[in-house]
């Protein structure tokens, strides 16, 4: 099936791969042309603008956005409904919140363009395991693009989550849900590494073991076992982790709604605190100990004499 993937990054580049390995044709448009001269010498046809990418496919058009969420992708959202015509299909892969996918429905809903929200997982593995893809909008376009879906995906590795915006939300608790896992393995591992038992554990040895057959077994906990016996104390690392706004969401959608998710926002915060944020809170509780029972502090060396 003819489809644009506008966005070759980490993801949109290996999705089209996968397409065209697929036997798909595929056009693309990327911001660094290279990128898609890249593409085009694997089979795929490179547009230098937008309004080239949308001559050159048949109707009714497929264009699958790859991009970062937020401004970015609106933007070409309204750049592609004045390109497209009625009856052509807006594909939104992004890591959209879904609460902007009604305003995007409705920007290319005037056109009589129709929209998908699809969140999309699998990052950099994607091309060789597939990606595990769940979609929200019209179920007929849907099953329009259902080729393409079954391409991209593993089997049986794409859902049809409900109306426009469902396919987002799902992919936010997906990812709040990892970061929650994350979370865990993180601190089981910090114990036994700080076990009494340290200098006879392999921590990679650990992570591969309780892959075989264990109930904590994971792709995250293959994942592990590779980045540990890569660098077994993980040394090269900065304790620092960054978020890209899933996480976030879930913990507003879950004060939103009234429904607990301590694990989930725990996780979150301890992202916060890995970045120094949780410094000036954990001065206070030293400067309060102080106050009240004398108790020793550490002080800086920009510590008043
Ligand atoms: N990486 C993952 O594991 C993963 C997994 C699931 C979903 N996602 C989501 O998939 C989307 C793409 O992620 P990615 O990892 O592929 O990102 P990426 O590697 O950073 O690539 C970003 C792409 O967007 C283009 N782009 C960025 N800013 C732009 C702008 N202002 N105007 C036009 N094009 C712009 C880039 O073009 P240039 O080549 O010109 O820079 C590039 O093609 C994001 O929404 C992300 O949250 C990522």
């Amino acid at each position: 099936m003819q489809t644009a993937i506008v966005g070759l990054g980490r993801m949109g580049m290996n999705m089209a791969l996968r397409l065209l390995n697929g036997g798909h044709e595929v056009c693309c448009y990327n911001r660094t042309f290279e990128k898609a001269q890249q593409l085009a010498a694997k089979g795929a046809r490179a547009a230098e603008t937008p309004a080239e990418l949308v001559a050159m496919l048949d109707a009714p058009r497929l264009v699958w956005l790859m991009l970062p969420s937020g401004i970015v992708t609106r933007e070409h959202i309204e750049l592609f409904s004045g390109l497209l015509s009625a009856g052509d299909i807006l594909v939104d892969g992004s890591n959209s919140s879904f609460k902007d996918d009604d305003a995007n429905r409705r920007i290319l809903g005037e056109k009589n363009i129709h929209y998908l929200d699809a969140g999309v997982s699998g990052g950099i593995w994607g091309l060789r395991v597939g990606y595990c893809t769940m979609v929200g909008g019209e179920r007929d376009i849907y099953n329009h693009i259902q080729p393409v879906l079954e391409t991209l995906a593993p089997e049986k590795g794409y859902l049809y989550c409900g109306p426009c915006g469902a396919g987002h939300f799902t992919k936010m608790i997906h990812n709040g849900i990892e970061y929650a896992m994350m979370q865990a393995y993180a601190e089981g591992f910090a114990l036994l590494d700080s076990s009494p038992y340290r200098k006879h554990i392999k921590l990679d040895e650990i992570a591969e073991l309780w892959n075989r057959g264990s109930v904590i077994r994971s792709w995250l906990l293959e994942l592990l076992a590779t980045a540990l016996a890569e660098d077994t104390g993980l040394q090269g690392l900065e304790p620092f982790v960054d978020d890209s706004g899933e996480g976030r969401w879930t913990a507003m959608q879950a004060i939103e709604s009234g429904t607990p998710a301590p694990v989930i926002t725990q996780a979150l915060f301890e992202r916060f605190a890995s970045r120094g944020n949780a410094d000036f809170s954990r001065k206070i509780l030293a400067a309060l100990r102080n106050q009240f029972g004398g108790h020793e502090v550490k002080t800086t060396k920009h510590a008043k004499d």
